[in-house]
């Protein structure tokens, strides 16, 4: 336990040199749980080139994202928590009117100002309804890919079925053009394209590639889990047949990391590229576009606050940073700056993200983050924030997705293949050894797998857990209790005063955003059966957010009483104190606990 605890620390290897303006190739999985790669996982679901990229690199070890895609990607790109541009809560839908407002910059735009060439291959997913929301209009010089949530793996077709007619129609562009002529399974013409991007790229040019995968999402639109057909032999030992399909898209998207790598490598740009491989939100193991994914141990599924949706994946890897495991925490909105630092630019804008390139390449060892809001979400009704080891979760919950999922599918028919001739065989493995000269020590490997195992603390058989209600939250130190099953509300008033207000205060900050309607309008059919934008930028919202609901907590009388009892000069110097952290919002916080029953 203590060792567990205890920050993990190689030998430095390599010193970390000057990196000046590296390449920048960010791969985006989507939905992959944190159980659903092998350097977290079991020897059940291999992903030898993720792993060795991690055994090589950065392993952000407390990684935290929004509960789900739009929210997550939203703040990738902005450096801004999801509430604070309406994006929070539940994923855009195909025919919804919603995107980033237009004012806000994104990561491209940035990048490009500093002289990259921007390119994004694959999902968008942040908003499509008007030509401003589109990736051309918000920083990438190209883009190949889809614009929406989902699509079928291999008509690139998105459905709607939230309307009175099902509304279904292509969702695949080269740059704004709809591809017609293609028919293979999406993982493969999306690596190819990322290859071809690398392979035409003049590299006296910084060069920013973000490959933002479907895989291991649904489909969604005819058929769930539709995995390449070649990709089921590698899995052939997975007892659950589902699981099983899942494996495939996952060991088809490891493939492609090692494709990407090697064509850096084919290029010379390898040794100064910056490759961070992350997924999106934890995976839905269970309930809505289920795929069979695992976030176990954590408990909880996407689109809840619960560790299982929110801590995820996270590599960086450079050839000149040396490897280790940051314990600290790090959360999606730190790319914006962290990215922009790295290509030697700095963020003047005000937003929520830290700047943590030196942790990663290992200067600094304070931890630059001490909080995060975890996920907020008006319409849902529930809140999250960690702050330091704690974490806070309010809301009025159901029943349902409130456990930990996946151990279910962990079985094998028979012996599986043996990870470390798997890891010594894999693409990024003969790249690195080929190019850099870089050996995997495979001890080393199975010690750092090894220090972040979470299944060795998991006990199982957890019984009443804490699941909120509008009168009673729940609190757990996650450093002890990562599995958040032993509650410390009732035990930790002062916490809980101190982090509900905090959460109050971001609650009556958040920038409301409309219930999911489809707007009518969208229709592909009325455009050649394309999902084209179907407004225009000044066009009028049929939608308007509704008003701010109550914050999902019912105030104590204690703690009407503590305020009460505070003198009025106490109360002002704690109140200039929460000013001083939080600025003008807690005075909407304070007024706000005031009004509410
Ligand atoms: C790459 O760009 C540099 C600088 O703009 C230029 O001098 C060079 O000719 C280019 N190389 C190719 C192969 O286009
Ligand atoms: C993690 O620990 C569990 C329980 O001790 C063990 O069964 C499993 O094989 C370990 N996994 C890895 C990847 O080391
Ligand atoms: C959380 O648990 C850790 C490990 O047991 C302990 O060191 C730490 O003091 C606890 N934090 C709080 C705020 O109670």
């Amino acid at each position: 336990m203590l060792f567990f605890l205890n920050c993990f620390s190689l030998p430095l290897i390599i010193a970390s040199a000057e990196i000046y303006k590296p390449h920048i190739v960010f791969i985006v999985a989507d939905d992959l749980g944190w159980d659903d790669v092998s350097f977290h996982g079991s020897d059940q679901l291999l992903t030898p080139n993720i792993d060795t990229l991690m055994y090589h690199g950065v392993c952000l070890n407390q990684y935290y994202t929004d509960a789900e895609g739009t929210p997550s990607r939203s703040a990738m790109f902005t450096g801004k928590y999801a509430m604070r541009l309406g994006a929070q809560g539940i994923s855009i839908k195909a025919s919804e009117d919603r995107g980033i407002p237009p004012t806000e910059r994104l990561l491209p735009d940035y990048l490009r100002e500093l002289g990259y060439s921007t390119n994004l291959v694959g999902k968008w997913g942040i908003g499509k309804s008007r030509p401003h929301y589109l990736p051309s209009n918000r920083g990438f010089d190209t883009f190949y890919g889809f614009l929406g949530d989902a699509v079928d793996y291999f008509t690139y077709n998105a459905i709607d079925k939230s309307n009175a007619a099902t509304f279904y129609g292509l969702d695949f562009f080269d740059d704004m053009e709809p591809v017609e002529n293609e028919n293979r399974h999406l993982t493969t013409i999306l690596t190819e394209k990322a290859v071809k991007v690398i392979r035409e790229h003049n590299a006296s040019t910084p060069l920013y590639l973000h490959l933002s995968h479907a895989a291991p999402h649904i489909g969604g639109a005819l058929a769930d889990l539709q995995p390449p057909l070649d990709s089921l032999k590698d899995n052939e030992y997975i007892a659950h047949p589902l699981r099983r399909l899942f494996a495939g898209l996952v060991t088809s998207m490891d493939k492609s990391v090692g494709n990407v790598v090697a064509a850096l490598a084919e290029r010379d740009m390898l040794q100064n590229t910056l490759i961070i491989f992350v997924s999106d939100n934890g995976a839905p193991t269970v309930g809505a576009s289920k795929n069979y994914g695992s976030n176990f141990p954590f408990r909880g599924v996407k689109s809840t606050p619960w560790e299982g949706a929110v801590r995820s994946v996270a590599v960086a890897w450079h050839a000149s940073i040396p490897p280790r495991i940051h314990k600290g925490l790090f959360h999606v909105t730190d790319w914006l700056p962290t990215l922009v630092s790295a290509a030697g630019g700095r963020v003047k804008d005000k937003i929520d993200g830290v700047n943590q390139w030196d942790i990663i390449l290992n200067k600094d060892e304070i931890p630059q983050r001490n909080d995060i809001l975890i996920s907020i979400d008006e319409l849902r009704g529930w809140a999250a924030l960690r702050d330091g080891d704690m974490k806070i979760i309010v809301g009025d919950f159901g029943q349902n997705y409130n456990g930990h999922y996946g151990l279910n599918l962990k079985q094998v028919k028979h012996n599986t293949p043996f990870y470390e001739d798997v890891l010594l065989d894999s693409e990024i493995g003969h790249v690195f050894k080929e190019t850099l000269g870089l050996f995997l020590d495979i001890n080393l490997a199975y010690v750092k797998r090894s220090d972040i195992n979470l299944t060795q603390l998991y006990e199982g058989s957890y019984k009443d857990i804490c699941t909120p209600t509008k009168a009673k939250g729940c609190l757990f130190n996650i450093s002890a209790d990562p599995f958040e099953v032993r509650d410390l509300w009732n035990s930790s008033p002062e916490i809980v005063k101190h982090l509900s207000l905090r959460l109050r205060s971001f609650w009556a900050d958040l920038q409301p955003r409309s219930q999911p309607i489809s707007d009518l309008r969208a229709n592909p059919a009325k455009r050649g059966y394309v999902w084209l934008p179907w407004l225009e930028n000044n066009a009028q919202s049929v939608v308007q957010a509704p008003p701010l609901p109550a914050f999902p907590l019912k105030v104590t009388s204690d703690e009407v009483q503590h305020l009460v009892n505070l003198n009025i000069d106490d109360f002002r110097t704690k109140v200039n104190k929460y000013i001083s952290i939080m600025g003008e919002s807690i005075r909407l916080s304070v007024e706000s606990l005031f009004s509410l029953h």
